[in-house]
């Protein structure tokens, strides 16, 4: 009945409802969980949002809306299969306007990522998000989740990256923001509440980004050290030395080139031997700074301190390249081994060693068959602390078991006052767990907002707060 309501509302074209095609949207990225949806909508325009938004609130239907389906705590897929529908911005990629001397460009929602870098970059400028998804991933999905990525401790998360929103709001009006002023304080700014809100207070339909002009030299180099707390100390040693022109700071562990060998087995290894740690690190610029001659004077500066094992400096793009796929590699080899927790903490930056030491000490005296992996971005404060649980386990006991080390994780992260989402968001996956350790106050403004902006609860239901 509601699928009939819906194409007669607004058109077959814009209505999928067949299994085969709408298997695609109903799956996460790593493969965990299928699920289904009354339909999937595929606008074409913000205006098709609008009619869209206004079909299903008379429908009562919850709206899920989706992007590239990158994201990892299940934020774009429905729960409530029989009473939601998938709305997804994909036919929305129109780059509307690249503007150098504004440095700016308005994007919709549906372009991806990886494309809107590189449409810019052909006019010399450049958009410095950078995620391991932006081959699929979409600005739609990045704005709301406020992505982080390789390139924040340089250019920040994508909230510092938008001057202006387009927004379809629950009711169907059409929300102008598209604002590219870069400085202007008249009020509140009310593109924020936009961002990072997961799709729960309206639907994006456009974005005004900041660009900035392209580096034309970037170095990279990638460093053995003796630990993660060496590679902390480097780190912020290593700003100074490079003038703060560091654009990346990843930091890897001995596993996690044994992981990236498994998805990707004709890598080729960067360094000789085995260390027991690594870090990714780049630093770019543009202009009369000389790029290669800092990185080098960097390296050989830590060499002279004692402070690297080791070390190889890139030389070529394709080197560059390749030293990257490391980094972009390990998490398909994560995907690979199945079911598996992974986390997105932060803590204080001074504090990231001595709780990722804590954390692994705490699974290995009581999990010791599970597999710890750390990795991340380590300049922000922000580890990934992914574990794998051992393959002779039933898919119902690793969900078991995942839950069992979530908890004991997250306990430690709140002991650090630390963040349960460093970047990847709230969705459905941690909602129990942000709802509970969000104090009184901190709920109730959240459902205040919630309720002004989208009283019948339509948006996104299920994600970030429960739905009633
Ligand atoms: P989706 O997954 O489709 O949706 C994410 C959320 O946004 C959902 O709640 C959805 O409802 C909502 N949404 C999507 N589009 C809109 C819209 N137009 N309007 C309103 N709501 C919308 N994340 C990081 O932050 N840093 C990383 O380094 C990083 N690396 C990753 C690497 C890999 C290999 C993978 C698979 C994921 C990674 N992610 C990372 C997670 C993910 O890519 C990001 O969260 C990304 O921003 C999601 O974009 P998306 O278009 O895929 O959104
Ligand atoms: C990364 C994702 C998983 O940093 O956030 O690779
Ligand atoms: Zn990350």
């Amino acid at each position: 009945m509601f699928l009939q309501r819906l194409i007669s509302e607004l058109g077959q074209d814009l209505v999928l409802s067949d299994s085969d095609a709408t298997q695609k949207y109903c799956r996460d990225w790593m493969g965990d969980v299928d699920t289904s949806a009354v339909a999937v909508l595929r606008p074409r325009s913000p205006a098709d949002v609008s009619r869209a938004v206004v079909a299903c609130g008379q429908l009562g239907l919850g709206i899920v809306p989706q992007g590239g389906n990158t994201g990892l705590v299940l934020g774009a897929l429905p729960d409530d299969p029989s009473r939601q529908v998938i709305l997804s911005l994909e036919r929305l990629n129109r780059i509307r306007a690249i503007e150098p001397a504004d440095f700016a460009a308005v994007v919709e929602a549906g372009c991806i990522l990886a494309n809107v870098k590189d449409a810019v970059a052909e006019r010399g400028l450049f958009f410095p998000l950078a995620l391991g998804a932006q081959g699929t991933c979409q600005i739609g999905g990045n704005v709301s989740t406020n992505a982080g990525g390789l390139n924040v401790l340089r250019y920040g998360m994508a909230r510092d990256q938008i001057f202006g929103l387009e927004v379809v709001l629950p009711d169907g009006r059409i929300w102008n923001g598209l604002s590219a002023l870069r400085k202007d304080n008249r009020g509140i700014d009310l593109k924020q509440f936009f961002i990072g809100s997961e799709g729960t207070l309206g639907i994006i339909t456009a974005a005004s980004i900041k660009l900035l002009p392209a580096p034309t030299k970037v170095a990279t180099a990638l460093l053995a050290v003796t630990s993660l707390g060496a590679a902390v100390s480097i780190y912020s040693l290593c700003r100074e030395l490079c003038s703060d022109l560091m654009t990346a700071f990843e930091f890897m562990p001995p596993s996690a080139l044994i992981l990236a060998k498994e998805a990707m087995p004709d890598l080729e290894m960067p360094l000789a031997g085995e260390y027991p740690a690594y870090a990714l690190m780049e630093i770019s610029g543009s202009g009369l700074v000389d790029i290669d001659g800092l990185m080098e004077k960097t390296i050989a500066e830590l060499f002279s301190r004692e402070l690297l094992l080791d070390g190889v400096l890139s030389s070529s793009e394709k080197q560059t390249r390749n030293l990257w796929m490391f980094r972009e590699a390990m998490i398909h080899g994560i995907a690979h081994r199945g079911r598996h927790l992974r986390t997105d903490i932060s803590v204080a930056l001074s504090k990231l060693p001595i709780f990722v030491k804590r954390a692994e000490a705490l699974l290995a005296r009581t999990m010791p068959e599970f597999v710890a992996i750390s990795y991340g971005h380590v300049g922000d404060g922000n580890v990934h602390l992914d574990v794998i649980p051992p393959t002779h386990m039933t898919e119902e006991e690793k969900i078991a078991a995942i839950e069992v080390v979530k908890d004991r994780l997250f306990e430690l992260v709140y002991e650090f006052d630390g963040s349960i989402s460093a970047e990847h968001g709230i969705g459905r996956e941690k909602r129990d767990d942000f709802l509970k350790s969000s104090s009184p106050v901190s709920v109730e403004l959240l459902r205040a907002v919630k309720n002004a902006i989208d009283p019948a609860g339509i948006m996104n239901p299920g994600c970030q707060l429960t739905a009633d």
